[in-house]
Formats: C-alpha cells, sequence, structure tokens
C-alpha cells in the first residue's frame, strides 16, 4: 500500500494494486453512492438493508462525515484510473480495544468478482492495522453471502461463531457468519 502521488490522473488516497481508497467527495461520490444503497442486488446481503434511502438522506449521511470522526473511517474506492465503483469503511473503532468492525461493496455488477473487492479489503486492512494502529477487525456477514465470506477468508478472517435466525431478510430469516481478523492472520493478497 502507498499514499504517495503515483497516478496523475486520480493522485489522492490509498492504492492497491487495482484500487485507491479515497476521501469522500460528495460532487463524485454521492449519485452514485445513491444508486447503489437503492440497488436491491447490491444491498442484498448488506446491514444497512432495504429501506428506501431518499437523496435527503443521503445528502445527510455526506455531510454528516464531512466532519472529523475518529471512530468512522469511510473511503470511496476506485480504479486506478479514478473511476468510482464501490464504498468501504472502518466503523465503531474502539481505539482503547485496539478492535473495529468493516463494511465494503462494490457497485456496478460488471466490476465484481474481478479482484477489486479483494484489494479495496488488502488496502483497508492495512490502513487499519498500520495507520491507525488496531489489532483486530470484525464482521458479521449473511451465510448466503459466498463471495465476502471467500473475500474476507483470504485475507486470513477466521469464523468464531454463527447466529441461527439472526435477521428477517428478503422472506426468511438468515443465519449470519461472524469472523475475526487479528493482525497476525493478516494475508495481504498480491494478484
Ligand atoms: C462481496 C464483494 C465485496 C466481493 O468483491 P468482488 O470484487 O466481487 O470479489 P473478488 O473478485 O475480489 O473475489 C474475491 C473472492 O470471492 C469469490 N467470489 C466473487 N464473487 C463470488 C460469487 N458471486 N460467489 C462466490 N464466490 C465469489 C471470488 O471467486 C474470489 O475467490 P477466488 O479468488 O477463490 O476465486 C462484492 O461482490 C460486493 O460488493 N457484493 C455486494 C455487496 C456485499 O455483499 N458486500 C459485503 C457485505 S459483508
Amino acid at each position: 500500500m502507498t499514499g504517495r502521488c503515483q497516478n496523475r490522473v486520480m493522485g489522492i488516497g490509498w492504492r492497491g494494486q487495482r484500487v485507491a481508497l479515497v476521501p469522500l467527495d460528495k460532487s463524485k461520490h454521492m449519485d452514485n453512492a445513491w444508486r447503489w444503497v437503492n440497488d436491491p442486488e447490491v444491498t442484498q446481503w448488506l446491514l444497512i438493508g432495504d429501506y428506501p434511502t431518499t437523496r435527503a438522506m443521503e445528502e445527510a449521511w455526506f455531510d454528516a462525515h464531512d466532519a472529523v470522526n475518529p471512530k468512522e473511517i469511510h473511503f470511496a474506492i476506485e480504479t486506478l484510473v479514478g473511476l468510482h465503483i464501490g464504498q468501504c469503511g472502518i466503523h465503531s473503532i474502539d481505539y482503547v480495544s485496539g478492535a473495529a468492525t468493516t463494511g465494503l461493496f462494490i457497485g456496478p455488477p460488471e466490476y465484481r468478482g474481478k479482484g477489486f473487492g479483494r484489494d479495496a479489503a488488502t488496502v483497508r486492512t492495512h490502513y487499519a492495522f498500520e495507520v491507525l494502529g488496531l489489532r483486530m477487525l470484525y464482521v458479521e456477514v449473511f451465510a448466503e453471502n459466498e463471495a465476502s465470506i471467500r473475500n474476507l477468508k483470504q485475507l486470513g478472517y477466521e469464523e468464531y461463531g454463527r447466529c441461527p435466525a439472526r435477521y428477517w431478510r428478503r422472506g426468511a430469516y438468515r443465519d449470519t457468519v461472524e469472523l475475526v481478523l487479528t493482525r497476525e492472520k493478516f494475508s495481504p493478497q498480491v494478484q
């Protein structure tokens, strides 16, 4: 991971091999993010769920993240030529325990399954451990979300629990899988 300016098209953010994690920019990222959080294909297994997000709600979300909040870090995911393809974050950061939870989605379907999610999660994990100095990341994922579970396990996340029928989602109570990654188990994904 490097934060140095190597690409004149984009030039900011934490860069991996395929993506850069860049600060939120309402003028560039809000319309896409609003579309994606209202796309049932994207939200199917997201914990934010299927509640309809109005444009005003999305604006308020972006505005709320325009202030420094050390407990919540949000990035837009861009390709190395500056195309916005998703969002990711490190949430509920507990600096005393050195722990946080994470989330990530790739919006356009044509960018899923091509290693962008894996690269974004790798850069995010470097940021969490090396920049924030955390020691542990944990996450709760729907058991049906094979892409996410595979992605996380490739990084070294280990399953530590399951909760049966945790959430009602799309016509059924669904199980969740709980996974944890410690700094020692992190296996950066180089493609
Ligand atoms: C989950 C998500 C972030 C993964 O990112 P991605 O760019 O699509 O995945 P990658 O191409 O990096 O692939 C990572 C691994 O998952 C596997 N994978 C990708 N899509 C898959 C699918 N639909 N089913 C099963 N495995 C899948 C890949 O094959 C790869 O494993 P491999 O190297 O053994 O082949 C992305 O698909 C997404 O945004 N989904 C919708 C939102 C979501 O569910 N977010 C996670 C919430 S916890």
